[in-house]
């Protein structure tokens, strides 16, 4: 099964397929993050700036994976950094190494743009990407905690 699974750059017909994909797997009660929604809008916008960084995985027409990224250059650092911002494994597909091959794509680019770090976040209970991202040689994890301060009225 997953032999027959293809990686390949996003094209615009893949929007669909991606969004309703990340609608199963990062739904607000799995990963809830104040600063990033997942939403239509979300995918579009990294399509139409970062397409470079988007890669899609499909079998027979079907989106199975994809990830989401981009690149962060900051003032002052000699460091060039990709962000992988989104990152899913339909869950038929996951475990069978088809994550592993859609990072490793992914990392290649990010080489191939001068990259010299990779930044991922995710939930600090999110155990699978915990796991995952430690077996691909991320260090370093750290806790953030979010604070609310609730503004006017309301
Ligand atoms: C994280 C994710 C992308 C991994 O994709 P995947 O295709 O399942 O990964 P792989 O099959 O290549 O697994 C590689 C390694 O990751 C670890 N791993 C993957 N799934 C795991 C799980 N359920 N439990 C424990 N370790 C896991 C294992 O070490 C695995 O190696 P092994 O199978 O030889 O033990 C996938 O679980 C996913 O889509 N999760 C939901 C979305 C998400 O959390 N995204 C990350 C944050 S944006």
């Amino acid at each position: 099964m997953i032999a027959d699974v293809t990686i390949r750059p996003m094209n615009i017909d893949d929007l669909p397929g991606v969004f309703h994909l990340g609608e199963e797997l990062f739904t607000l009660h799995q990963y809830p993050t104040l600063y990033r929604t997942w939403d239509e809008y979300e995918v579009l916008s990294f399509y139409s700036t970062d397409p470079e960084f988007c890669l899609v995985a499909t079998r027979q027409d079907n989106i199975v994976g994809f990830c989401l990224g981009t690149i962060i250059d900051k003032r002052n650092s000699p460091r060039k950094y990709g962000y992988l911002v989104w990152f899913g494994i339909d869950d038929s597909f996951q475990r069978t190494g088809l994550g592993t091959r859609i990072f490793g794509q992914f990392k290649n680019i990010l080489e191939e743009h001068g990259v010299t770090m990779m930044l991922v976040d995710t939930s600090a209970d999110n155990e699978k990407a915990l796991t995952f991202f430690k077996n691909q040689g991320f260090s370093s994890p750290r806790d953030h905690v979010y604070l609310s301060l609730r503004m006017g009225k309301n």
